[in-house]
């Protein structure tokens, strides 16, 4: 496969024929990013029913991070497929499981002796992960942040920070969750104009809530994005991180890092933690862990994970045979790209920067290794967020064949991620489209 070839209008005919299936079965609440619908896929091309080619930059939401169907992850399902494919690892264990849990326990930057479990969605991973933090410290609490997104389900919807779409008229949240300003230096809270001190005073915030919100000895832990992904693709500065490690030291509460979208090579590195040089109590992973396959993890302190009695975490499905097997062979595959996907991320962010340089109404570029994005404003003093622009950007980016989607609080961040294993030519020719998108765009005001 190779593209991008646009051959129909777009949504193409049969494209709509099938749409008009989700419309009458599917419930509206879902978000529908595109109106395409999809027959195939592999490497960073997805062809729609109609035979239109895309170059994809959304990768699934940042799942298929080594590409669509990368053959050794085909090998490893099929060849799993054939031989088990569920026994619940509650009533007998298979050597997937086991095999996924040492890997992940060698590679993950947690501080002394770790484990790891398997679950099946991102939510469900964080769900767990507080848990066992409650369970652990015997409290309540959980410091999570503006821009935060965790999921979708009662406990995480009440962490995830977005009212709209995402809390609203969904009412009474998990109680104990405390949610502080989050350090966005393009538009730190606090009004400051340097990266490290809207750092160090979002850390201020924290210590003072342990006066006013809540007490750390009733404090479970604090959860947090390397990157805020949901919320704009923000990357904090290094002093809050590190300073987040120092508090939970000091207080004894323990560390989440949610890297469910920044893990797994997303950024160049196996965990965005990395980029940061601190290491958490708990880690939270899905999304790009099995090139599409439902898994997700808690992986932690070897402590703190075994101090939960037989039966109190688990679940049916979680870590089936399949998904593990995928997981062990894209986790190789990431391993393999992360010097590609470094030099990706560096194309990607020239290139950014000189669009910067050029259009306006980027207010600004962020990100690290490949999982960059723009903010997009109406100018540059005024910051105002254009979503408008954004939106259109996106829709002319598609009918040229560029599959993007955005981000933010505001709607108006578009995210570029690539897969990190992404040829330099496709790379460019996917610039470049999205440059024209940009200036279609504006010329379309
Ligand atoms: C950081 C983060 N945490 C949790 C989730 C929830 O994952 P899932 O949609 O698999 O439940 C997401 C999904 O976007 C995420 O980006």
């Amino acid at each position: 496969m190779n593209g991008p070839v646009i051959v129909s209008e777009i949504p193409g005919p049969r494209s709509r024929e099938l749409m008009n299936l989700r419309k009458e079965y599917v419930p509206r609440g879902l978000f529908e990013f595109t109106p395409i619908v999809i027959d195939e896929a592999k490497g960073p091309f997805i062809k729609d029913v109609d035979g239109n080619v895309y170059i994809d930059f959304a990768t699934g939401i940042a799942v298929t991070n080594v590409g669509h169907v990368p053959g050794v992850v085909y090998e490893a399902i099929t060849g799993q497929a054939s031989r088990l494919l569920h026994t619940c690892i509650h009533v007998a264990s298979y050597e997937s499981y086991l095999k996924l849990a040492e890997k992940l326990v060698s590679l993950s930057p947690i501080s002394g002796a770790a484990k790891a479990f398997f679950l099946n969605s991102g939510a469900e991973a964080v769900e767990n992960a507080v848990k066992v933090a409650r369970y652990f410290r015997k409290a309540i609490g959980i410091i999570t942040f503006e821009y935060a997104f965790h999921g979708r389900t009662l406990l995480t919807m009440g962490l995830t920070s977005k009212f709209k779409p995402y809390k609203y008229g969904f009412f009474a949240f998990v109680p104990g969750v405390v949610r502080l300003p989050y350090p966005y230096p393009y538009r730190c809270p606090f009004g400051s104009k340097d990266e490290e001190e809207c750092g160090l005073i979002a850390l201020e915030f924290i210590e003072r809530a342990f006066k006013t919100h809540i007490h750390p000895d009733e404090t479970a832990a604090i959860i947090f994005e390397p990157i805020a992904g949901e919320g704009g693709y923000i990357v904090p500065p290094k002093s809050f991180v590190k300073g987040l490690r120092e508090l939970a030291d000091k207080y004894g509460v323990l560390l989440i890092v949610d890297e469910i979208q920044t893990g797994m090579g997303r950024t160049g590195k196996l965990f965005a933690l990395e980029h940061f040089g601190i290491e958490a109590d708990l880690v939270t992973l899905s999304k790009g862990m099995a090139s599409g396959l439902p898994i997700s993890s808690v992986v932690g302190r070897r402590d703190v994970l075994d101090s939960v009695h037989v039966g109190g975490i688990g679940g049916t499905f979680g870590g089936n045979p399949v998904s593990a097997a995928a997981a062990l062979a894209t986790i190789d595959l990431i391993m393999d790209s992360l010097p590609h996907a470094e030099e990706v991320g560096r194309i990607l962010r020239k290139r950014l920067d000189e669009l910067y340089d050029e259009y306006e109404v980027i207010g600004d570029v962020r990100g690290l290794g490949p999982m960059q994005a723009i903010e997009l404003v109406k100018d540059r003093r005024s910051k105002a967020p254009w979503k408008s622009l954004t939106e259109n950007i996106i829709k002319s980016a598609l009918s040229r064949g560029l599959i993007l989607i955005s981000a933010g609080i505001y709607g108006n961040v578009i995210r570029l991620i690539p897969p990190i294993n992404i040829d330099y030519d496709v790379l460019d020719r996917a610039l470049g489209i999205f440059e024209e998108s940009i200036r279609d765009a504006l010329r379309n005001l």
